[in-house]
């Protein structure tokens, strides 16, 4: 593993959001660089290469590994294909950066981390938002107390879905995607949530299909209580035309707000402080260090940074696994109509296995069904 040299980095699906790694990778000055690419479309898997100067371009995760010696794959392919091939990458003791959801369970999460562990090769999982400036600062002053107690937040993903795109074959389903907005949108802002009040207690949650012609849900929305007695409402939606990403945090002494949609700068973050104390937390907040927005660059600059040190690279998996466990626990939650504490789903639970678990409320119509097309 380079302390100072190149990383050789081979990334796995040539996709949407594999164009943003190869754009991180170039952002980051020479410090790494796309050795390898790899896709079962050809075609897509050209023009990537091409786009990006790939050297070498593969058929399939195997064929790769045995011609190359990357030192990080990047998982960027659906959901249902991360746990079996991060497993394939640990075996053979390469490093694996992994695109959210980690898994489609908590027991693929498990399965992960138990590789990781035996192989001694770590896997991290892709929540950029944890790394902008602003997120690592309320992180920082949350942990020391800087605001008081944390009383009351918001966390909503308010994303707008049309029906088209869920024509994309994975889109919608639970055997591939693992889940709706809950899972696959709010995700982000829930971990970020979790990385700044910290572990979580209990959750009462609601999902609805609403409108969109998918298995899984389109609408979730949740109470969620934290050890330190805090209390969250998160919603997850696809089905909102004003789009908007909305974290809120009330401490006794500040009211911290973050307003973006896919990705944030130091503009994005309002800090007012209570009544009497305004001028003191705006300088607390002003003196924090600033400048480095929220994107896969970000999170990436951190990944490298742990693996030259020979430390494990964020986010772990057990980092990642209380975000995770919120997912499992709002789905449990609401398909069983009872409060669900954290702690509780584990193996024997039908939401350790899928996340839909003991299944949704609504009929599932035939078309959405695993291979009827949704
Ligand atoms: N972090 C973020 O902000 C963010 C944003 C968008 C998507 N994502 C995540 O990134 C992942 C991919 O999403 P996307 O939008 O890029 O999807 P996509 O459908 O655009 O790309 C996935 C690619 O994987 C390829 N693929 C399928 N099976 C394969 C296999 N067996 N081996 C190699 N390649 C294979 C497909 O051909 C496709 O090119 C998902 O987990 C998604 O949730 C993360």
């Amino acid at each position: 593993m380079p302390v100072v040299g190149t990383f050789d980095l081979a990334l796995v699906g040539t996709g949407g959001i594999a164009a943003i790694h190869a754009e991180a990778v170039a952002g980051l000055g020479g410090r790494a660089r796309v050795v390898a690419a790899v896709d079962v479309d050809w075609d897509r898997l050209l023009a990537f290469g091409q786009r990006f100067a790939v050297p070498r371009l593969y058929r399939d995760v195997d064929a790769m590994l045995a011609s190359e010696e990357p030192d990080l794959v990047h998982l960027c392919t659906p959901p249902g294909l991360h746990a079996e091939q991060a497993i394939t990458c640990l075996r053979r003791n390469v490093a694996v950066l992994c695109e959210k959801p980690p898994a489609l369970s908590l027991a693929q999460l498990d399965e992960i981390s138990a590789a990781a562990a035996t192989t001694g090769s770590p896997f991290a999982t892709v929540f950029q938002h944890r790394f902008g400036s602003g997120g690592l600062a309320l992180r920082r002053l949350c942990a020391e107390g800087a605001f008081g107690r944390p009383l009351t937040a918001v966390c909503h993903t308010l994303w707008y879905r049309p029906d088209d795109y869920f024509a994309v074959p994975w889109r919608g389903r639970w055997d591939i995607e693992g889940g709706g907005p809950t899972m696959g949108h709010g995700i982000h802002q829930m971990d970020l949530l979790l990385a700044v009040l910290g572990p979580w207690r209990e959750v009462v949650a609601v999902a609805a299909r609403q409108a969109r012609p998918t298995a899984t849900e389109d609408l979730s929305c949740a109470i969620v209580t934290f050890d330190s007695g805090a209390v969250a409402t998160v919603v997850n939606s696809l089905l909102s035309p004003r789009e908007t990403s909305y974290l809120r945090f009330d401490f006794e002494e500040a009211t911290v707000e973050l307003t973006h949609l896919y990705g944030y700068g130091d503009r994005d973050w309002r800090v007012t402080g209570a009544p009497g104390r305004e001028d003191l937390l705006a300088e607390v907040w002003a003196a924090q260090p600033s400048g480095q927005g929220s994107g896969h660059g970000a999170q990436l600059a951190h990944v490298l940074d742990a693996l030259a040190a020979g430390a494990p690279p964020p986010v772990t998996p057990d980092e990642a696994r209380p975000t995770m466990e919120l997912v499992a626990a709002v789905y449990a939650s609401a398909f069983t109509a009872r409060p669900v504490r954290r702690g509780e789903i584990g193996p024997g639970s039908p939401f350790y296995d899928r996340m839909d678990g003991v299944g949704p409320p609504w009929a599932v119509a035939a078309v959405d069904a695993p291979g009827g097309g949704a």
